[in-house]
């Protein structure tokens, strides 16, 4: 199988401004982050606004639209202060995510099933502000189902599972990954992914059919601590250059 357009290929910078609100410093200057990520070809910037807003900030959020060559996409809770924020910002692409202050980060998908008034009411409001709307879920066929009918154009698969799944238990969460994918696209869902992917498992994450785009953070942000930001980049950029679509 042969992919039709390249894999895309979002970066979070959210953990460039973890390292900066650890010290409330200026630096180091998320601007540049993202002009870097640009220059070593990543197709998005993307951000995620929590609500206790630990790293990225509404001046953040701001900047970056107006500044930003490539889309950005507002990883955002479905709660009223955040909807307007991205309502007035606009960025090019909105993905809907649930939040927990406790948590160290996104730990599952939304419950689109049992919110899908709600969402399908944002998803209508931010496409009316002209942006584009994904739902983040886990790869479970009934949260699938349930995002098509609320109008979002995108799903964002939860990869995290697989990502950090002991070997045996592996398989079974790719294949699950591979059948949601699956489910979504015949829905006419387009299909992102993300969450806890590295180098190391990256194999397995292009097993997935029909993927539009990855949104990696964390392990880039690692990598650039040893290699610099700009490398980082292009040998994630490389390394999805071997999509051919999912398992033959
Ligand atoms: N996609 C979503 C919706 C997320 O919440 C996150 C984490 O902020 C990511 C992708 C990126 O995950 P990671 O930082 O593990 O690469």
């Amino acid at each position: 199988m042969t992919a039709k357009v390249p894999l895309r290929l979002g970066v979070n910078i959210d953990h460039v401004a973890t390292l900066r609100q650890a010290r409330h410093t200026p630096y180091p200057d998320l601007l540049q982050a993202a002009r870097c990520c640009e220059a070593a070809g990543a197709d998005g910037i993307t951000i995620h606004l929590r609500e206790d807003r630990r790293h990225i900030q509404d001046a953040d959020v701001v900047l970056l639209r107006k500044c930003l060559v490539v889309p950005m996409n507002l990883e955002m809770a479905n709660t009223p202060p955040i909807v307007r924020i991205a309502a007035d910002i606009g960025p090019q692409e909105v993905c809907i995510v649930p939040e927990r202050r406790e948590e160290l980060t996104t730990e599952g998908g939304l419950d689109v099933a049992g919110q899908q008034r709600e969402l399908a009411k944002t998803t209508r409001l931010l496409r009316e502000n002209g942006i584009s709307v994904s739902l983040f879920i886990d790869p479970d066929i009934q949260q699938i189902e349930a995002a098509a009918e609320t109008g979002a154009p995108y799903i964002e698969l939860h990869t995290g599972t697989f990502c950090n799944a002991p070997d045996a238990a592996a398989p079974a969460a790719l294949d699950r990954l591979v059948e949601a994918a699956t489910r979504a696209h015949a829905l006419g869902l387009k299909v992102n992914a993300g969450h806890g992917i590295h180098t190391g498992n990256l194999g397995g994450i292009l097993e997935i059919p029909h993927l539009d785009t990855l949104n990696i953070g964390h392990s880039i942000v690692c990598d650039a601590v040893f290699n610099g930001l700009v490398i980082a980049v292009k040998t994630m950029r490389k390394a999805m250059r071997a999509y051919r679509g999912g398992r033959p």
